[in-house]
């Protein structure tokens, strides 16, 4: 099948989230200018450049309150922490995303316990078992189809980066012991059960 993103797709659900996949997940923590901790999950997250370090996650839409309470708590206080989601840490990835006031702290919703960074204000999800601490960097607003909406690309500088001793496996990272949470389409989610090395192909 072929769709115009402007014309009916004739599917029962909107297929385009599934068609990038998977995508990981930046649970990120951050401080209102009132110093109200905030957490959130973001799958459009991703690495962006290794030198220097920086890092993206999406803020897309609105809250019936108003904009998403991490972009503007990034661009008002400047900091940001972005802690591994996993297998383990499911049910909690779900509740930290409710559309609750900026007031909400949700770690206290979701019962997650904070532990303080190294660098930057924002704490730390203390059961992740890798966390990276961001200073922003630059937002950019992309157009948004939704009446008072902001779809925005928030852009952090990486200073920090914390991995627990249990995550390493000979100095490397485990990734199928640490089953890093990903998001497919719907409301449908992956772990890396199956993890093989593809060596460099030299000449
Ligand atoms: C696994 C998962 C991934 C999500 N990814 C995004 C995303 O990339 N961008 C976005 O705007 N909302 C995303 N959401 C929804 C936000 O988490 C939700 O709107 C949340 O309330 C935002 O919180 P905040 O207002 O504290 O920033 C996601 C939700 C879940 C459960």
């Amino acid at each position: 099948m072929f769709y115009k993103t402007d014309e009916p797709h004739g599917l029962p659900h909107d297929p385009l989230k599934s068609c990038v996949v998977p995508r990981p997940i930046g649970w990120i923590s951050s401080l209102a200018a009132d110093g109200t901790v905030n957490l959130a999950p973001f799958s459009f997250f991703n690495l962006l450049c290794s030198e220097p370090p920086m890092v993206m996650f999406a803020a897309n839409g609105k809250h019936p309150h108003g904009h998403k309470d991490s972009i503007v708590n990034v661009e008002a206080t400047g900091e940001f922490v972005c802690s591994m989601a996993t297998w383990d840490l499911r049910q909690h990835v779900k509740e930290t995303s409710a559309p609750v006031l900026p007031d909400t702290n949700e770690f206290e919703l979701a019962g997650l316990e904070t532990e303080p960074s190294e660098l930057v204000k924002p704490p730390r999800v203390k059961a992740s078992p890798i966390h990276i601490e961001c200073r922003y960097h630059q937002t950019v607003d992309l157009p948004c189809d939704i009446e008072d909406g902001r779809n925005t690309i928030c852009i952090g500088h990486v200073v920090g980066v914390h991995i627990r001793d249990e995550a390493l496996t000979d100095g490397l990272i485990d990734t199928a012991r640490i089953k890093p949470l990903s998001r497919l389409g719907y409301q449908e989610f992956t772990i890396a059960e199956k993890v093989f090395a593809i060596p460099f192909l030299k000449k």
